[in-house]
């Protein structure tokens, strides 16, 4: 049952953000390697990384486009070795994410950045659901994955990474596509989600990032994708604005990525408030926090901060984010009860 929230005044509005309990729906673990993790487990690993120290290595962060970031998240993601390693990772982010009043993370993960490196997959999946049943236990957060085929890669490696997970199928709640956009469009992987859907996953896809609406169009009639990760790029296409809204289909949106990618020329222009005015399911997440400068609440606080959303904005984005979730029904209830509890507290304290 969705209330109207009460008001927030604007002062108020920083302290309602980080109080919101929301999901996150768009969160790429391998992203979550921050540069002192990465120095830690590559001294762990006895690996030297081409960075003198955790300053140097920050400041080569600095991205004109997609492709520059994938190149830097790759070669970063070389320190993740073992299942402790896959572990501490996932772990660090599920404690950050809790602080933050996420209550629900759905995390992407790219068993082929790994699997090319001679990592196994047991390996990977081993530390990555260990992290998430120790969170739920002992944080109180639920979490699910969701596995990503890179899509400058072939069909054929797709299929193959599909084949070697299916003995961890309960382990993962849905397939994703990520990686390089432009080139890549979803027709390449219909054969590949085809079977996935056969398998009863969860689809979703990123497209219109730095794609045309056409990939966003892709997505959903031939991969049939639930949800669009990213899916900015749909403002240009009022045909496509109306389905989206339509069918509900909710759009992972990523301020800061957008940002730090050069998406938008500036976040005061950046197509969210679009998004929602058209009446669209979107929601705000952190794509890879440790390398766009910020986790979810920081994603929350400059968007908001730079467009002049306000506090019915948030009620909407944060109600999105569990309408969005794979999550079951009454567990979406409880945290709808959560939120209007944090509205109700922040109204009070604002009058
Ligand atoms: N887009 C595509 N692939 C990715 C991203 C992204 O934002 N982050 C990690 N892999
Ligand atoms: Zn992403």
């Amino acid at each position: 049952m969705s209330r109207t929230p009460p008001p927030v005044p604007a002062e108020h509005l920083p302290a309602l953000l980080a109080a919101l309990p929301k999901a996150e729906l768009h969160i790429h673990i391998e992203g979550s390697l921050e540069p002192e993790m990465s120095f830690a487990l590559a001294r762990r690993n006895g690996i030297t990384l081409p960075y003198a120290d955790v300053e140097s290595l920050r400041r080569a962060y600095a991205f004109g486009s997609l492709q520059a970031f994938l190149d830097l998240y790759y070669q970063g993601a070389g320190v993740l070795l073992k299942e402790e390693d896959f572990y501490d990772l996932a772990r660090a982010y599920l404690a950050r994410a809790a602080t933050e009043n996420v209550v629900r993370a759905e995390i992407f993960f790219d068993p082929q950045t790994h699997t090319a490196r001679g990592v196994a997959l047991d390996t990977v999946m081993r530390g990555l659901t260990r992290a998430c049943d120790d969170a739920r236990r002992d944080l109180g957060i639920s979490s699910a994955l969701i596995l990503c085929f890179l899509r400058h890669l072939s069909e054929r490696e797709a299929f193959e990474t599909l084949e070697a997970a299916l003995p961890w199928r309960d382990a993962f709640i849905g397939v994703g596509l990520d990686s390089s956009e432009l080139g890549h469009p979803p027709e390449k992987f219909a054969r590949v989600f085809a079977r996935c859907r056969e398998l009863g996953l969860h689809i979703v896809a990123h497209a219109g990032e730095e794609g045309p609406p056409a990939y966003i169009w892709g997505a959903l009639d031939v991969l049939r994708a639930e949800r669009i990760d990213h899916g900015v790029q749909a403002v240009h296409d009022a045909a496509l604005m109306q389905r989206l809204a339509q069918e509900r289909i909710p759009l992972t949106v990523c301020p800061l990525s957008n940002q730090k990618l050069q998406v938008f020329p500036d976040l005061a222009r950046h197509s969210l408030p679009r998004l929602l005015a058209g009446g669209l399911c979107a929601t705000v997440n952190s794509d890879d926090p440790a390398y766009f400068g910020g986790y979810v609440n920081a994603n929350f606080q400059a968007v908001f901060a730079a467009t002049g959303l306000d506090s019915a904005a948030a009620y909407q984005l944060a109600a999105n984010s569990f309408e969005a979730s794979f999550a079951d029904a009454a567990l979406k209830q409880q945290w709808l009860d959560k939120l209007q509890a944090a509205f109700e507290r922040a109204h009070d304290a604002g009058s």
